[in-house]
């Protein structure tokens, strides 16, 4: 067991760590730097098919389908169609509208999640494209979709998904380029996009090499009961998934909001004992954010900041920082994410959690 876990105490840790090497191998083969696009050719697509595209429907569950809402943001983002994220058990219940020029894409690590094999179904059976970015190789939702990317991630043992989450963020930012090629996007842009992609790793591995320090962050964090995660635009869908991390592993009872529902109810519950994790790095909406940490502070609630390194203000503006390296939102998701996993992963190691197997929980979910 512990010579699996090579050398980490947990299999969460050793994921978390995984990472860079992950992404590598997820995205190793798939960014065509020259043509500014990305390479993918299980999708199966002809480029008449890819320009008839009109509209993205993602359907998962959990921790895949808060990495949808990621995609969802980067296909309108960069291509300009509308993309829609769906929760796989409401799908099929829904009468969903889909066709032809629809492409439903089904997010599932395991590949086996009941509801989310139930919205493929229902997908076939209404004539739409359907493809699936499943991890595990030859799994149900891979074999009957028949189209479809591998994340390439290697196995992931921990319940909470972690190198799974990113290695499907880079591949849903590698099929928007790729559409939005098909669509609207330059070349240059095209390349400039493609480039960021490729530099996740990296960008990972900058978080990775701060662990101490963000332990230490967590462990001002460990005992409280409840906390508000809050992001905007693309870190919206990074405070849901950084809130389901901490209350799978920890316990704590954790919710991600937009920063700008905040006032629109919670902030009725913030005061000392309630900590807001709020998503600052640089990007559009940073002063709102900003001023909405402020009115977290006015209620005494203790704030962490996630921030791009050597934001003086931001850092100003907090109790306690992780620092993310800058780049664009569309991948500063990632290092967001993974600063978050760590954070959670010390929050319930402080705690004494039972880390790799939380209570209650499954692996993979294949009852509807
Ligand atoms: C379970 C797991 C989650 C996972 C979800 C979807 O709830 O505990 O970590 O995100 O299922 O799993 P899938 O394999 O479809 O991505």
């Amino acid at each position: 067991d512990a010579a699996e876990k090579g050398g980490y105490e947990h299999y969460m840790l050793k994921e978390v760590f995984e990472q860079p090497e992950a992404i590598k191998n997820t995205i190793r083969g798939r960014i065509d730097l020259n043509r500014g696009t990305a390479i993918l050719s299980g999708l199966n697509l002809t480029p008449r098919e890819i320009v008839d595209i009109q509209r993205l429907l993602i359907v998962g569950c959990g921790t895949s389908m808060n990495a949808g809402l990621i995609g969802e943001y980067a296909v309108e983002d960069f291509a300009a169609i509308p993309a829609e994220v769906e929760q796989a058990a409401e799908f099929r219940y829904r009468n969903p509208i889909v066709g032809s020029r629809d492409m439903v894409l089904a997010i599932s690590q395991s590949g086996e999640t009941a509801d989310t094999l139930a919205a493929v179904r229902e997908a076939v059976d209404k004539g739409s494209l359907v493809a699936a970015l499943v991890n595990v190789v030859g799994s149900t939702i891979a074999r009957e979709t028949g189209r479809g990317i591998y994340l390439h991630a290697g196995p992931e043992i921990s319940v909470a998904s972690t190198k799974a989450f990113t290695s499907q963020v880079s591949v849903l930012l590698m099929i928007a380029l790729k559409i939005a090629r098909s669509h609207r996007l330059s070349r240059e842009d095209g390349i400039q996009i493609a480039k960021e992609i490729e530099r996740i790793p990296e960008l990972v591995q900058e978080v990775l090499d701060i662990n101490d320090q963000i332990a230490e962050v967590a462990a001002h964090y460990a005992n409280y009961d409840n906390a508000f995660y809050i992001g905007r635009g693309y870190m919206f869908p990074v405070a849901l998934e950084g809130a389901l991390k901490l209350k799978e592993i920890s316990y704590i009872h954790a919710e991600g909001y937009h920063s700008a529902e905040l006032k629109h109810g919670p902030i009725a519950l913030l005061e000392e004992s309630m900590p807001v994790i709020a998503l600052l790095n640089q990007g559009p909406g940073q002063d709102k954010s900003l001023s909405n940490v402020a009115e977290c502070k006015a209620r005494k609630a203790p704030v962490l900041g996630v921030i791009t390194a050597g934001d003086e203000e931001a850092r100003k503006t907090c109790d306690h920082v992780i620092e993310i390296p800058a780049c664009p939102q569309y991948t500063a998701v990632v290092p967001a994410a993974v600063a978050l996993q760590l954070f959670a992963y010390h929050v319930a190691r402080i705690r004494g959690c039972a880390i790799d197997q939380p209570r209650n929980l499954a692996k993979s979910v294949t009852v509807e």
